[in-house]
């Protein structure tokens, strides 16, 4: 299927469209099944979002007792550690919107990665949409690479597709290397998936993974293919710059 691209200007014109996005899919998801499950992503492209969803006008048009928030992967560091995808989504946007305390799904980074990732899935049960042992997301954000990672999926590493989350060890950029990451069977569950990507360094890696060959293992953005939901990349020009 041909993907849903949508190239703005910058940064800021792709954050306000996705802000839009998220305000839609907030108020289908809450008026058809009373409550919105989003999953979050990490990395720096999001804030620009998240900063949006936090001030006026957006953040009053969001029902957030009725949001339920998850994460797509975390670091495993500490929760008030500058390097946690909690940490960063907190500072920059939860703490700013009347979100009750305990929608905030956030992954238990105390514990060793093998635990953390059982203890995530035992989250996700919570809230599964049977027969899926995961919810069915409303909304997953979620960023890529220089290298064609997504969420904390990377080039090369194994992907166990039985469990619903992996803890995974990756170096990249110099940031916390132990993670745990949802697999792709939760993500392509999922009724709309957005990718928000920006920057000329990513344009190259782009055109790979929006390209007709498929290379699941060097590109993990493109085991991203919801079954029965939508799939949007929204991308600055300067990342759209190869296509
Ligand atoms: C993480 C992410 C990761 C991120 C990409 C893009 O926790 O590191 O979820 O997959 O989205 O690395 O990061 P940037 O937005 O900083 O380019």
């Amino acid at each position: 299927m041909k993907p849903n691209i949508k190239v703005y200007k910058s940064i800021d014109d792709l954050s306000l469209a996705a802000a839009q996005l998220f305000i839609e899919s907030a108020s289908q998801a809450i008026a058809a099944r009373g409550q919105f499950l989003v999953a979050l992503s990490g990395g720096g492209t999001p804030n620009h979002l998240y900063r949006l969803l936090a001030g006026a006008p957006q953040r009053n048009q969001i029902d957030w007792q009725k949001v339920h928030v998850f994460w797509g992967d975390e670091r495993i560091v500490p929760m008030d550690n500058p390097g946690s995808n909690y940490f960063q989504a907190r500072k920059v946007l939860l703490d700013h919107v009347n979100i009750p305390m305990d929608h905030v799904h956030r992954v238990q980074s105390s514990l060793e990665p093998a635990s953390v990732a059982i203890e995530y899935a035992q989250t996700l049960k919570e809230f599964a949409a049977p027969p899926l042992d995961w919810p069915r997301f409303d909304l997953v954000l979620l960023g890529m690479g220089d290298d064609g990672h997504t969420a904390s999926l990377f080039p090369g590493s194994p992907v166990d597709e039985s469990e619903p989350i992996i803890a995974v060890t990756a170096n990249y950029q110099g940031r916390p290397a132990n993670r745990i990451s949802l697999t792709p069977r939760v993500f392509n569950s999922a009724r709309r998936i957005i990718f928000l990507i920006s920057g000329l360094s990513k344009a190259v890696t782009l055109t790979q993974v929006l390209g007709e060959d498929s290379h699941l293992d060097l590109l993990p953005a493109q085991r991203i293919q919801p079954t029965d939901g939508e799939l949007l990349w929204l991308v600055d020009e300067a990342a759209a710059s190869k296509l």
